[in-house]
């Protein structure tokens, strides 16, 4: 079995994913700077925190805040400078952290200078550095894909007078990666930032980056006669060449990590993503955060479904990286609403669930992502009209559902639910104005719980979420099968416990997460000589656990 001494420091450690936008404001302008983050790095190392992902921080117009980028060579000003950056790198270094860059290559943002020359003309130096196409002969786009935001994956360009490609927002342009100088320009951009010392990249939206060599439509499938662009173009065959060339010149021979956002990546193939074959360190995988969906057909109409749903995707995906590749755990991202809401069906404060949940997230064999105000018990926001969310996809999925016959209230309930706005409210710090995130208003409201719910108050409080994070984080730390031990699903058809084992050489723990507010009780033979090391509710009782109640058992 594995040493935790023979582990890489990113697989040993905690992750935590910065929004910076929303995580503290030094510049009193609504939102948040790099400059704050280094402010907080005592805060992140309490919770045992050895890489921060900070989300795109690039000069960007941002309309989807950074992942539209214009220069990826320059902080953007609302963040700060260049400088704060490298401060930030090296004060984290001191705390034991590295910084992990957001690479988003399968796109710029439409007011990036490779852009704006590609799009005057068709004989360009950069004419060919995006995915243009000729019109129909009706003139309508070159095919009937659905861009991941909603409507045509197509922009029609006067200049041109030629369609590109944008399978996010039409201020995201595809790049043509097909073109081995837009490779070689990216391969350049990383390396910019690992001569400035960064731990490792987090490359977004990774699974898009190759298109089908012939562009054609596809069965519609949606009331719009579209076809969904993932579908067109998600790991087009090829797509791991690219990715070699690209690992061959940035990751290899370096102390660093990659882990790519690949959503569509199936089980099968993992083995040619991650791992000694692969070309990814982790893997963002999405099929746990789909479960909350169910079978549902579009997003807006959720179906039922159960924690043995949840818990078998959960066991497949400890499974695939047993003997190859290592996984990033993670409930929660930008992308998703909060955990405690997404992925519990029961009663309960948030505070409880996030410290179930939480447990599970610290305990699986993976790098745990910690999503910022995670750790703190975050709810989602309760948004009280479309006007108040930020987020353009939020906005565009408001149409749609209006689209699907929801009245206005139906649809502003489903943008309650699944929002990308409710990982984003900004950070609270104390119980002051804003939460201590800005002395002016924040760019998004700060939830009204930010009185109980903050950095400060929790920290006084033996029973907050972040305590039992700091708490989990330690005992992560203590026992080293946590970080290297064998899993194994205890109780799978519960639809109450997640319960597994964490294997280690010398030592096991057995952790019990009661996911329900049901009082469950459970066979005292899967924790037979072993002691609880700890537990959500104070004194663990022999074979019951409450509601929402979580155990770790150690031998
Ligand atoms: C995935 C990112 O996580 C998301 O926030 C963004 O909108 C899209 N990629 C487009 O870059």
């Amino acid at each position: 079995m594995t040493k935790k001494s023979d582990l890489a420091w990113w697989q040993r450690t905690i992750a935590y994913e910065v929004y910076p936008k929303s995580f503290l404001d030094t510049a009193n302008q609504g939102t948040g700077t790099i400059a704050g983050i280094t402010q907080r790095l005592d805060y992140l190392s309490s919770l045992g925190v050895g890489a921060i992902w900070v989300t795109p921080c690039y000069k960007s117009p941002m309309v989807d805040n950074g992942y539209d980028v214009e220069d990826y060579r320059q902080i953007d000003p609302s963040f700060g400078t260049m400088a704060d950056m490298e401060e930030l790198i090296a004060k984290g270094g001191e705390h034991g952290i590295r910084i992990v860059m957001d690479l988003v290559f399968n796109h710029t943002s439409d007011q990036c200078p490779w852009f704006r020359e590609s799009r005057s003309s068709r004989d360009n130096a950069h004419a060919d550095w995006y995915v243009w196409r000729d019109a129909r002969a009706d003139g309508s786009a070159p095919t009937n894909w659905r861009s991941i935001f909603g409507g045509s994956a197509w922009a029609w360009c006067e200049e041109r007078q030629q369609y590109y490609l944008h399978t996010f927002a039409p201020q995201q342009p595809d790049l043509n990666w097909e073109n081995p100088d837009v490779r070689q320009a990216l391969i350049d951009i990383a390396n910019f930032w690992v001569g400035k010392g960064v731990g490792g990249f987090r490359i977004d939206a990774i699974t898009y980056i190759k298109k089908p060599a012939v562009l054609s439509d596809g069965p519609a499938d949606g009331e719009d006669g579209m076809y969904s662009v993932h579908a067109a173009t998600a790991n087009t065959p090829g797509i791991l060449d690219f990715l070699h060339e690209f690992k061959a010149a940035v990751r290899d021979g370096r102390d660093i990590f990659f882990v790519g956002e690949a959503n569509g990546v199936a089980a099968e193939d993992l083995g040619a993503w991650v791992g000694e074959r692969g070309v990814f360190d982790m893997l963002f995988e999405f099929s746990h955060t789909h479960v909350p969906m169910g079978a549902a057909e579009v997003w807006c109409r959720p179906a039922e479904w159960r924690l043995t749903d949840l818990k078998r995707v959960l066991t497949e995906s400890q499974e695939h990286t047993k003997e190859n590749g290592w996984y990033p755990i993670f409930f929660e991202n930008h992308d998703q609403p909060r955990s405690t809401v997404n992925f519990f069906r029961c009663e309960g404060s948030a505070a409880a669930k996030a410290k179930a949940l939480g447990t599970v997230l610290l305990t699986l064999r993976g790098t745990p992502f910690i999503m910022q105000g995670q750790e703190l018990g975050y709810d989602n926001r309760v948004w009280g009209s479309v006007d108040e969310f930020d987020d353009l996809q939020t906005r565009s999925q408001y149409e749609f559902a209006l689209g699907e016959g929801f009245t206005a209230e139906q649809a502003l309930a489903a943008c309650n639910r699944f929002s990308r706005d409710n990982a984003r409210t900004p950070m609270q710090w104390d119980a002051s104005a804003n939460g201590g995130f800005s002395s002016v208003t924040p760019w998004l409201p700060v939830h009204d719980d930010y009185q109980q719910v903050n950095s400060e108050t929790e920290s006084a409080d033996p029973e907050s979420p972040l305590s039992w994070f700091r708490r989990l984080a330690a005992l992560r730390d203590e026992r080293e099968e946590l970080v290297t031990g064998d899993y194994e699903e205890l109780m799978p058809s519960s639809e109450q416990v997640y319960a597994y084992r964490r294997a280690g050489e010398r030592s096991t723990c057995v952790v019990l997460a009661n996911l329900s507010a049901d009082e469950v009780s459970y066979d005292t033979l899967l924790v037979s000589g072993m002691t609880p090391l700890v537990g959500t509710h104070g004194e663990a009782l022999v074979g019951t656990l409450r509601p929402l109640e979580a155990v770790v058992f150690g031998s």
